[in-house]
């Protein structure tokens, strides 16, 4: 086991402590069969904690997958908030209704199952948070749809920016185009301020950008 996975265990252990209804819910996306490629327990109370911190009252999810992240973000906002996500699968969209119904939390989400792209402009803002977590390709359109529903101090945070380094690759596949014109505009965006870190940990070399929309 690599060693940014012993120390992600242990500061999962010792600080974040995910209760039963957190560890459920990936117990039963990966016996689902489904993409072990949700965010991990420390990442998701980082999301709980940005939702707190911000005050979010809604927020706009792109990319369900089992609904781990969207448990999170859930659990920091009101109980009358409102988390809207998005999910293309529709199998993944029920598993992820099971484990948000089963983490209590299923009243605050509203799943859209279909393409991101079609479901994205039939809602509207302001919301006050974002997280864009979907299939990289489309990065740049998800980032312009948060823009268009965000209001002044709306929080935006866009995931996987690095994969073990391969946001290097300027000749890189589509989904390292999608992420790099996503982080292009993040960085030369008149409206927001932006930054974006990398991280190690149970899902190896990564990272997060995040932005807060200053007008
Ligand atoms: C992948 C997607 C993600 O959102 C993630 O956090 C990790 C991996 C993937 O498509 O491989
Ligand atoms: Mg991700």
């Amino acid at each position: 086991m690599n060693r940014w996975h012993e120390v992600d265990h242990y500061l999962t252990e010792t600080v974040v402590r995910p209760d039963d209804a957190v560890r459920n819910a990936v117990s039963a996306t990966h016996d689902a069969g489904m993409p072990a490629i949700e965010v991990t327990a420390g990442q998701g109370k980082f999301l709980m904690l940005l939702a707190r911190m911000s005050g979010a009252r809604r927020i706009l999810e792109i990319g369900t997958l089992g609904g781990f992240s969207t448990i999170w973000l859930a659990r920091g906002i009101p109980e009358d908030g409102t988390v809207d996500t998005c999910e293309f699968e529709l199998a993944h969209a029920e598993v992820a209704r099971r484990n948000l119904d089963s983490a209590g939390v299923g009243h605050k989400v509203t799943i859209h199952v279909g393409a991101a792209l079609d479901t994205l402009l039939a809602l509207s803002g302001p919301y006050d948070l974002f997280f864009i977590d979907a299939d990289k390709v489309n990065n740049p359109q998800y980032l312009e749809a948060a823009l268009r529903l965000s209001r002044l101090g709306s929080v935006i945070v866009l995931d996987n920016v690095v994969r073990g380094g391969n946001v290097l690759n300027a000749d890189g596949d589509e989904s390292t185009l999608g992420t790099r014109r996503a982080l292009e505009i993040m960085g030369s965006h008149p409206r927001l301020e932006s930054t974006a870190l990398q991280t190690v940990g149970a899902k190896d070399w990564d990272g997060f950008a995040l932005a807060v929309v200053r007008s």
